[in-house]
């Protein structure tokens, strides 16, 4: 099952693994590089919180880099979740400020922006986007929104429906009717073949251990000049008033610092792999996964210009998500199976380094028959 490359990992071989964007996969060598540094800590474990600024404001300004975004506080945070709660707790919200989602943003995220206008007096404004939907259809429902929209989260490649947003487009409407814009960049942070540089936001958030190969769980927060110091943490914790963003999230209460002080390692490994060609490679399989499950007639949730490289989703017609997983379990072929808030049943795939022309054709042999038993 998979080439060889899989042994980099833990993954069970005895199964098809096209799902590691849901919580990322650790290599073997940088779990034991973190359990090196965990060692490390062991032999002053109460100067740790002392200890630990240098190192997590030099992980937040490599994934800043990688990222291209300038200026601004950057932050490591455990994930995108905590990073998105801190923002919704702490924006500036209200009747005459409320904020607006599609429909498929990740369901905390939203949840998150609802609870915090609910708090303002206010409500968030979700706006429906069936799938499969282009650019334009996006675009389209940007242009339209209301006069007392005030924050904008989007993300840079979404969750379920795996589309690469309309960032530049988006950032440059935002800035001309004075919205703030918040990237969930969740999906981003070394998910190749290049590294993405991100149009003028508000603020940013991201996972690090979906699609860099750490130890999890590390996730990102940045925020323009205007509003980082009015950034905290939604969960309560020393540090809490101190004067730069890394700071105020460098503590949360007691916790295990060393997936963050991965990063730059993690980076490095991803680096290695592009030089490799491993990461067209992985490209190229999305590809033809992708055509084989249109052959069967699978529809991809965007058009062409909304594809990322490595995270793909699909309309599945005629078929249900029980099914569908019953039938990827019986092949040992683990993908996403859900349904997007719109209604359709999906399938998402992600493609890693190990992914082989055989994982194409497990993947799409147990598809076509979940398509056949309806
Ligand atoms: C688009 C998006 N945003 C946010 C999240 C939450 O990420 P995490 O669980 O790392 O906090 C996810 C998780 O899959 C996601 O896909």
């Amino acid at each position: 099952m998979s080439n060889e490359l899989i042994d980099l990992f833990l993954l069970d071989r005895g199964r098809t693994h096209f799902n590691h964007a849901s919580f990322g996969t650790p290599s073997r060598a940088l779990l034991d590089q973190a359990q090196e540094s965990r060692h490390r800590f062991e032999a002053d474990t109460a100067g740790m919180p002392d200890h630990l600024v240098p190192g997590l404001r030099a992980a937040a300004s490599r994934i800043e880099a990688s990222l291209g975004l300038t200026g601004g506080q950057a932050a490591i945070t455990m994930n995108s979740t905590e990073a998105n709660s801190a923002l919704a707790a702490s924006w500036p919200l209200g009747p005459s400020r409320r904020v607006a989602l599609l429909s498929l943003e990740y369901s905390s995220v939203v949840v998150a922006w609802q609870l915090a206008c609910a708090r303002a007096g206010a409500s968030a404004l979700v706006i429906d986007l069936p799938l499969p939907t282009t650019r334009q259809a996006v675009l389209t429902r940007l242009e339209r929104l209301p006069s007392d929209i005030g924050v904008l989260v989007l993300s840079a490649i979404s969750s379920t429906a795996a589309l690469s947003l309309p960032l530049a487009e988006t950032s440059a409407l935002c800035a001309e009717r004075g919205i703030d814009l918040i990237v969930d960049a969740a999906h981003v942070v070394g998910h190749g073949p290049t590294d993405f540089s991100l149009p003028p936001c508000a603020a940013l958030f991201a996972s690090a251990h979906k699609w860099l190969p750490g130890p999890r769980s590390v996730g990102f927060l940045w925020v323009a000049d205007q509003l980082a110091d009015r950034v905290k943490p939604a969960l309560v914790a020393l540090r809490r008033d101190t004067a730069t963003l890394a700071e105020r999230f460098s503590w949360r209460g007691t916790w295990d610092p060393t997936p963050a002080l991965m990063v730059e390692p993690a980076l490095a490994a991803v680096a290695g792999w592009r030089a490799d060609g491993l990461l067209d490679q992985a490209v190229a399989t999305a590809d033809a996964s992708a055509a084989a499950l249109v052959g069967l007639g699978l529809v991809p949730t965007g058009d062409s210009t909304l594809r990322t490289p490595r995270l793909r989703a699909f309309v599945v017609p005629d078929t249900t998500p029980a099914v569908l997983e019953q039938a990827l379990a019986e092949a040992g072929v683990v993908a996403w199976v859900g349904t997007d808030p719109t209604g359709p049943t999906i399938l998402r795939l992600s493609t890693h380094i190990y992914n082989d022309a055989a994982d194409v054709r497990r993947l799409t042999d147990a598809v076509a028959g979940a398509v056949r038993r309806i």
